[in-house]
C-alpha cells in the first residue's frame, strides 16, 4: 500500500513586525473575517468525496470552547507528548508525534492544515513536509493602542536565505479555490490585514 502524502500547509495570523500571535495563552485579537475564511478555507475541499484534517497542540485544543470543538466538518488531529495514538472520538484522532498523527490519516484526506498553536508551528516551518504558508499578515494601524502579545512565530521568512517565497495572490485564489473571496487590506477596528500564500522553494 503507498503512503497518502495529502498537502500540508500551516495556516496562521500573526501581526507585523513580530510575528505576534498569541497573549495568555488566548488570540491577542478577534477578527470576524479572518475566523471565516479560516473556516472556509480549513473546510472546503475541491472533491466533495474527502475531508480536511486540522493538527493542533494539547493547548490549543484546551483553548477551544468545549462548544465549538471538534471543529466541525474537519478531522481534528491532536497532539501531546502524553497520549497514546488513537481515535478519540468522531473526527477526533489523538496523536504523540506529528508523523504518528500523519500515519493515521485516511486516504479521503485532502489536505492537512496545521492550526497551532506557538510551539506546534515553530517546530514545523523547518519540516519539509509543509510545502505551504497561510499566513494573515496584521498591522496595527493605531500607535496608541498597543496590543498585548506574548507568544511568537520564529519563521526564517524575511531572511536572506529563507527558503520561503511569497506568491501572487493569484496563486493563493488558486490554493483556496474561487469560491472563497479574497479582499485586500480589510479593517476590524484598529487592526488591517491581507491573506498571503508562501511557499518552500523545492530542494
Ligand atoms: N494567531 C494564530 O493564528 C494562532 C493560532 C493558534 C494558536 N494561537 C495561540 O498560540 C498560543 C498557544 O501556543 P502554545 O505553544 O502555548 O501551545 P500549542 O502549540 O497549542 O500546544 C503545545 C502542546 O502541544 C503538544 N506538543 C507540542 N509538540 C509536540 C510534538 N512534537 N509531539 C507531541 N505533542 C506535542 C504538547 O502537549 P503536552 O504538554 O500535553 O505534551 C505541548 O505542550 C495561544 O496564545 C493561542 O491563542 C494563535
Ligand atoms: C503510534 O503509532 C506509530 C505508527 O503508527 C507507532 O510507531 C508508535 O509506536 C505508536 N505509539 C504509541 C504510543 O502507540
Ligand atoms: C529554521 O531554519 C532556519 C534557517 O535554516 C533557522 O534560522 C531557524 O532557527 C530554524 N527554526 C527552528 C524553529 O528550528
Ligand atoms: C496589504 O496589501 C496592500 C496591497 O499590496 C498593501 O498596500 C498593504 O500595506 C498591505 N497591508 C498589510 C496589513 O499588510
Amino acid at each position: 500500500m503507498s503512503e497518502i502524502k495529502p498537502t500540508i500547509a500551516i495556516i496562521v495570523a500573526a501581526l507585523k513586525p513580530d510575528l505576534a500571535i498569541g497573549f495568555q495563552g488566548k488570540m491577542p485579537w478577534r477578527l470576524r473575517k479572518e475566523i471565516r475564511y479560516f473556516k472556509d478555507v480549513t473546510t472546503k475541499t475541491s472533491d466533495p468525496s474527502k475531508i480536511n484534517a486540522v493538527v493542533m497542540g494539547r493547548k490549543t485544543w484546551d483553548s477551544i470552547p468545549a462548544r465549538f470543538r471538534p471543529l466541525p466538518d474537519r478531522i481534528n488531529i491532536v497532539l501531546s507528548r502524553s497520549f497514546q495514538n488513537e481515535t478519540v472520538d468522531t473526527n477526533v484522532i489523538h496523536a504523540n508525534s506529528i508523523a504518528n498523527s500523519l500515519s493515521q490519516l485516511q486516504p479521503n484526506v485532502e489536505r492537512v492544515f496545521v492550526i497551532g498553536g506557538a510551539e506546534i508551528y515553530n517546530e514545523l516551518i523547518n519540516d519539509s513536509r509543509v510545502t505551504h504558508l497561510l499566513l494573515t499578515e496584521i498591522e496595527n494601524t493605531n500607535e496608541d493602542n498597543q496590543i498585548a502579545v506574548d507568544t511568537f512565530l520564529k519563521f526564517p521568512l524575511y531572511s536572506t536565505d529563507s527558503q520561503w517565497r511569497k506568491q501572487p495572490k493569484s496563486e493563493l485564489q488558486k490554493f483556496i479555490g474561487s469560491s472563497i473571496t479574497l479582499e485586500d487590506d480589510i479593517s476590524e477596528g484598529d487592526l488591517k490585514y491581507n491573506y498571503t500564500l508562501w511557499t518552500r522553494r523545492a530542494g
